[in-house]
């Protein structure tokens, strides 16, 4: 096979960012995907409504304005607290928001004004599970005597099975699932748990970031894992389960601030999204698979409508860029310079 088209996808799970970065990054999105989950962790996050409608005229205003990508309709997201209330949960459902992040504090990027105790926010949950929106979760707990590397599996025992058991018709998408105990867990519970998963997940082990030295642009949270678990990931994605869909998590940072003595985590993936999930699908066998996980799946379970357009994808080496512009810096892509076998048309 040399050309796939497919029903137009989505991105379940995406930062834009904002200012400058979001012009830089939007196009590559809008260009390839009809909508996508628009994550509320900028600084300050989007904690209330009238932000998330302020945040939305920001990115509708970043878009081109005719041709390619200008129909783009991104999808709000309010980021969770301690104190966020039922009343701002009812006015952002009033407002269109369709989801709520939950972000353990300090577990990621951007994370610090996230959730200290998950029951902390039952009155916010029960409003959410009442009004029939999704809590999107960062899975993995935070305590520092949790090895880095088995914080998602942790996060299951201590606050994904109490949060099901008390909140069962709640729909909660288990984000960028990274292991195989994630993808065993969704996979074996009630039609309300869903998962994305990422390009980096599918196509990498935890060798990447180590590879001849250390590879700061390989690095995001959770962190690639081993080899089991990446194959765990491919199981799931190309299963044909419905609970399994698309969500690059591409995550926007300066060249600048990746490769610094801190480096923040991120795989910017959006420039070659769909060439990439491509790639890892073919590897496995299963491009025939790709187009549900990419592009039904996720509306499916949002209780959205599928997309109506296509988007063609042809068998055709390409560079992908070393560095993009990006405000008064540069940003480099995942598999900046290397040579990517699948181009969108
Ligand atoms: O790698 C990541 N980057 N993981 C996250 O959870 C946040 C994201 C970001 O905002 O940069
Ligand atoms: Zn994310």
């Amino acid at each position: 096979m040399d050309s796939l088209t497919i029903t137009r996808p989505d991105d379940w799970h995406l930062h834009l960012r904002d200012g400058a970065a979001l012009t830089a990054v939007l196009h590559f999105t809008a260009r390839q995907f009809a909508r996508a989950i628009a994550m509320p962790n900028l600084r300050p996050p989007v904690t209330t409504a009238a932000q998330a409608v302020a945040y939305r005229e920001r990115i509708l205003a970043a878009l081109p304005r005719e041709g390619t990508g200008s129909g783009f309709q991104p999808l709000m997201t309010l980021y969770l607290t301690d104190n966020t209330t039922a009343e701002e949960i009812e006015r952002a459902k009033a407002a269109g928001v369709v989801a709520v992040k939950l972000y353990p504090a300090g577990a990621t990027t951007n994370s610090d004004a996230g959730v200290t105790d998950i029951r902390k926010t039952y009155a916010a949950l029960e409003a959410l599970q009442r009004q029939g929106m999704l809590l999107l979760v960062h899975g993995e707990v935070t305590e520092g005597e949790i090895d880095v590397f088995d914080r998602e599996a942790v996060f299951i025992e201590r606050v994904m099975q109490p949060l099901r058991a008390d909140f069962p018709e709640l729909k909660v998408v288990f984000e960028h699932i990274t292991t195989k105990e994630a993808a065993e867990y969704v996979a074996g519970s009630c039609r309300h748990t869903a998962a994305t998963v990422t390009p980096q997940h599918l196509l990498y082990n935890r060798n990447s970031i180590f590879m001849g030295g250390l590879r700061p642009h390989y690095y995001c949270l959770p962190v690639l894992k081993r080899e089991v678990h990446r194959q765990a990931l491919i199981r799931a994605a190309t299963s044909g389960s419905p609970k399994f869909f698309l969500g690059t998590d591409s995550a926007p940072h300066a060249a600048q601030l990746k490769e610094n003595s801190v480096c923040g985590a991120g795989c910017f993936t959006a420039p070659a999204a769909l060439e990439l999930y491509a790639e890892a699908f073919e590897a496995a066998g299963a491009l025939d698979k790709l187009e549900a996980f990419a592009s039904f799946y996720g509306p499916d379970f949002y209780g959205l409508s599928r997309n109506t357009g296509t988007v063609t994808l042809k068998r055709e080496p390409w560079p992908l860029p070393e560095t993009y512009p990006f405000g008064d810096a540069t940003i480099k892509p995942l598999r900046a310079g290397e040579t990517l076998n699948w181009r969108l048309q």
